[in-house]
C-alpha cells in the first residue's frame, strides 16, 4: 500500500504538469475575433515542424481563424519545392482547417510573395483588413516610403472610433533583444502615426525572441520571431520588457471581445510563458493631415528626403535602401550596427524628371 501510494505522489505531479502543459488561458468567449501571430519561422526544418504542431494542437482547444504573419515568412531558397517545405506542409493542418494566413514581409522574403495565394496579401505589398471590430494594417515595413504612409494615415483615419487598432509588420519599434534592437529609425516614422490615431497594438518579428513591450506612449507592442528560428539567451530584458521567453521557440495567440483583448504566448513544448489582458483605450483622433518628418530623420539623411508639398498632389517621402535585395542584410539597422549600409540611402526624383541623386 505504502508504494502504491508512492507511485501515485511521483506520477501525479508529471501527469498535472503535462495537463497544465497545454491549457488554453484565453476566455474563448462567443463571438470573439481569435488568431495566432507569429514570424520568422520559414526554415522547413524541423524545429519550425514542431512548433506548428503544437500550433495545431492548441487551435483543437482555441479555434483560431487566421494567422498574422511577421515577415521572414521563407527564408533561403523560394521556388515552389521550397514553399511547400517551409510554408504549406508544416501548416497544411491549419490550412485543412480553414485558418486564413495574412503575411506582412520582412527582409529574408521576396515582394514576389505578394502573389502567394496563402499569404493572403490582396497582391499588395501592404494593405489592411477588418475582422468584426477590429482593423488590420499589415505594413511593408523594409521598404516606408511617402506612398505606403499616406495609405496607412488615411486607412487610420477612416477607421472608427470604436475599432481596435493593429498594425504588423516585420521591424520591431521596441526591442530589448541584443541582435537588432529596437528600429529607432522606422520608429521615428511611424509612431507619430501611430499615436496621433490610437493604434492599439503593434506586432512584429525580426528578433528571434518573445517579447511584451510595456506600453509606450499607450501602444501596446509585441515581438514575436521565435516560431522557427530562435537566439536563445539573446534577450536583454529592460526597461522596456514586461515579459519576454528566449529560450526555446514560441508563437502568441490573441483573443479580442468588445474592448477586451487577451494573450497567450506557447513554447515549442506547450508551455505558457505569457498571458494576460487588456483593454482598448478610448483615444479623441487628432486633426487628419500628413506626419511631420521626424528631426532624426531630417538630421541624419540631410538632402536625402523629398519632403515636398505640391498644391494638388499630395506631399511625399521617398525613401530606398540601395542594398535591399543582399541576403541577410538588416533594411532598418542604422549604418553603426550595418557599416555596409552606410552611403546606400538614395533620393528618387519623380518619374517625370527621374535621375538619380548621388548618395550623401
Ligand atoms: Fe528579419
Amino acid at each position: 500500500m505504502r508504494r502504491l501510494i508512492l507511485l501515485v505522489a511521483l506520477i501525479w505531479p508529471c501527469h498535472h504538469t503535462a495537463l497544465r502543459a497545454q491549457d488554453v488561458t484565453l476566455p474563448m468567449k462567443p463571438g470573439s475575433v481569435r488568431f495566432a501571430a507569429f514570424g520568422d519561422m520559414g526554415t522547413g526544418k524541423s524545429p519550425q515542424y514542431e512548433v506548428a504542431r503544437q500550433l495545431f494542437r492548441f487551435h483543437q482547444k482555441f479555434r483560431f481563424n487566421f494567422v498574422i504573419l511577421l515577415g521572414d515568412n521563407i527564408y533561403g531558397s523560394k521556388k515552389a519545392r521550397d514553399m511547400v517545405k517551409k510554408f504549406e506542409e508544416p501548416y497544411q493542418p491549419l490550412l485543412d482547417a480553414g485558418v486564413q494566413f495574412y503575411a506582412s514581409l520582412g527582409n529574408h522574403d521576396d515582394r514576389d510573395q505578394r502573389f502567394y495565394k496563402y499569404f493572403g496579401m490582396k497582391e499588395q505589398e501592404y494593405y489592411s483588413f477588418k475582422k468584426e471590430n477590429v482593423r488590420f494594417f499589415a505594413l511593408e515595413s523594409g521598404y516606408m516610403d511617402g506612398a505606403q504612409l499616406e495609405w496607412l494615415e488615411k486607412g487610420l483615419a477612416k477607421s472608427g472610433a470604436d475599432e481596435w487598432k493593429i498594425c504588423f509588420f516585420h521591424h520591431p519599434l521596441y526591442s530589448s533583444a541584443k541582435f537588432h534592437g529596437s528600429s529607432t529609425e522606422l520608429r521615428g516614422i511611424l509612431e507619430p502615426l501611430f499615436v496621433k490615431y490610437g493604434v492599439d497594438v503593434v506586432f512584429s518579428g525580426h528578433d528571434h525572441v518573445y517579447e511584451r513591450v510595456k506600453p509606450q506612449k499607450g501602444i501596446h507592442y509585441f515581438v514575436e520571431g521565435a516560431a522557427g528560428q530562435l537566439r536563445a539567451g539573446d534577450l536583454r530584458k529592460s526597461d522596456l520588457t514586461a515579459a519576454g521567453y528566449d529560450q526555446d521557440r514560441s508563437f502568441l495567440l490573441v483573443e479580442i471581445s468588445d474592448d477586451d483583448l487577451y494573450f497567450q504566448a506557447v513554447s515549442r513544448t506547450g508551455e505558457t510563458v505569457d498571458s494576460g489582458t487588456f483593454h482598448r483605450r478610448v483615444v479623441i483622433q487628432g486633426k487628419r493631415g500628413l506626419p511631420d518628418v521626424p528631426p532624426l530623420l531630417e538630421r541624419r539623411h540631410a538632402g536625402t528626403v523629398a519632403h515636398r508639398a505640391p498644391r494638388r498632389r499630395p506631399p511625399t517621402i521617398r525613401l530606398t535602401w540601395g542594398q535591399e535585395r543582399e541576403k541577410g542584410a538588416c533594411l532598418m539597422c542604422p549604418p553603426f550596427l550595418e557599416p555596409r549600409h552606410a552611403g546606400t540611402f538614395v533620393r528618387r526624383t519623380p518619374r517625370r524628371n527621374r535621375r538619380r541623386s548621388a548618395s550623401p
